[in-house]
């Protein structure tokens, strides 16, 4: 079974949401599935960007995939944009989707809102089309896919079934991986919303490769509540669940056993445990990243192996896509 997923290069960091949300799980998948992972900076660019930043950000980027545990022997790594076909896929898609329909994609509705309609790009309008075109061109069985990516990848189902309809069996119809394990992290200054690296207060966001010293300070001063006990508890504990759920993340123990264990004990207990866990894995973490960008030529060989790997596949499908429409 083929998974596909990509990350985008739009941070100078990626943050413990990405991580425990969702780059876990690109590392457990590479024991089950054959697996494809992109840094996408074809996305990045639907808003505008610098080009030293972009590029600095993409390296820094596979530099953290290799880094959390992205074998690049056992999974194609690489970066859009080195795969020409995603694009030259995506035009032959937006010729099969109506206009109507690309327009009821709520990300680009509420994207553009904020950035207001007249200004957001045709690209970002188009977005979810690329993202089928990256998800087909593979012809992945599976995608992991969060709750916002549902509509998207509704979207590349029905471009799919309509292809094949219209054409001849094309392409393999992606179903949505349910990805277990995976934990939703919340805003350590307000536990409400999820962490992002677009949030509000800069101390709600743990980034990995921000000194330690600064993410246990941030873990340190995290929200919580009036109450004493340690107990999970979404609805009226929101920062005291956040903070068990990164602890038990981070540390394999489960809730109920730091309940248990957490009995009798006071919230600044907790916080000082899961700042020690959370140093403890950034540590070694930003070492490995610090490694693999001291040697960007070999870096940069690791992402050319890896388009390569994902071209053997993407260009079989899109030469068949091509035959099939008369080019
Ligand atoms: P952000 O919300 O910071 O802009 P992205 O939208 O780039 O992050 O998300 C990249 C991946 O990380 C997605 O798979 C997303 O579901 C996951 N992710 C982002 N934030 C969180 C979070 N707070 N908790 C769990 N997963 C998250
Ligand atoms: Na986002």
């Amino acid at each position: 079974m083929r998974v596909l997923s990509g990350i985008q290069p739009t941070a100078d960091s990626f943050h413990l949401g990405n991580y425990l949300g969702a780059l876990r799980q690109w590392v457990l998948l590479q024991e089950t599935h054959e697996t494809y992972y992109m840094v996408v900076d074809l996305h990045a660019i639907t808003v505008e960007q610098d080009p030293k930043v972009l590029r600095q950000r993409t390296r820094v980027s596979a530099a953290q995939l290799l880094a959390l545990g992205v074998d690049p022997d056992r999974s194609a790594l690489f970066v859009q944009s080195h795969v020409p076909e995603h694009a030259q896929l995506s035009w032959v898609l937006e010729c099969q989707t109506g206009f109507g329909e690309a327009s009821r994609m709520t990300q680009f509705k509420d994207k553009a809102a904020r950035q207001g309609t007249e200004h957001a790009s045709v690209g970002l309008f188009t977005y979810p089309i690329l993202q089928a075109a990256d998800i087909l061109v593979y012809q992945a069985n599976e995608v992991p896919v969060g709750e916002d990516q549902r509509q998207h990848l509704e979207l590349s189902r029905n471009l799919a079934q309509r292809f094949n309809r219209r054409y001849g069996k094309t392409f393999t119809v992606p179903e949505p991986h349910i990805v277990k394990d995976t934990a939703k992290i919340y805003d350590l200054q307000d536990p409400a919303a999820k962490m992002s690296k677009s949030a509000s207060s800069p101390n709600g966001l743990i980034e990995l490769l921000e000194d330690p010293k600064r993410s246990a300070k941030k873990i340190r001063s995290a929200v919580t509540d009036t109450g004493r006990e340690i107990a999970f508890d979404p609805e009226g504990k929101a920062g005291v669940s956040n903070l068990l759920t990164i602890h038990s993340a981070l540390s394999g123990q489960s809730i109920p056993e730091l309940e248990a264990a957490y009995e009798g004990k006071g919230y600044g207990d907790l916080k000082k445990d899961v700042a020690e866990v959370l140093v403890e894995f950034v540590t070694p973490f930003q070492d490995r990243v610090r490694s693999y960008l001291d040697d960007i030529a070999e870096l940069d060989k690791v992402l050319a192996r890896g388009a390569e790997r994902a071209r053997a596949v993407a260009a079989e499908t899109l030469s068949l896509v091509y035959d099939r429409i008369g080019f």
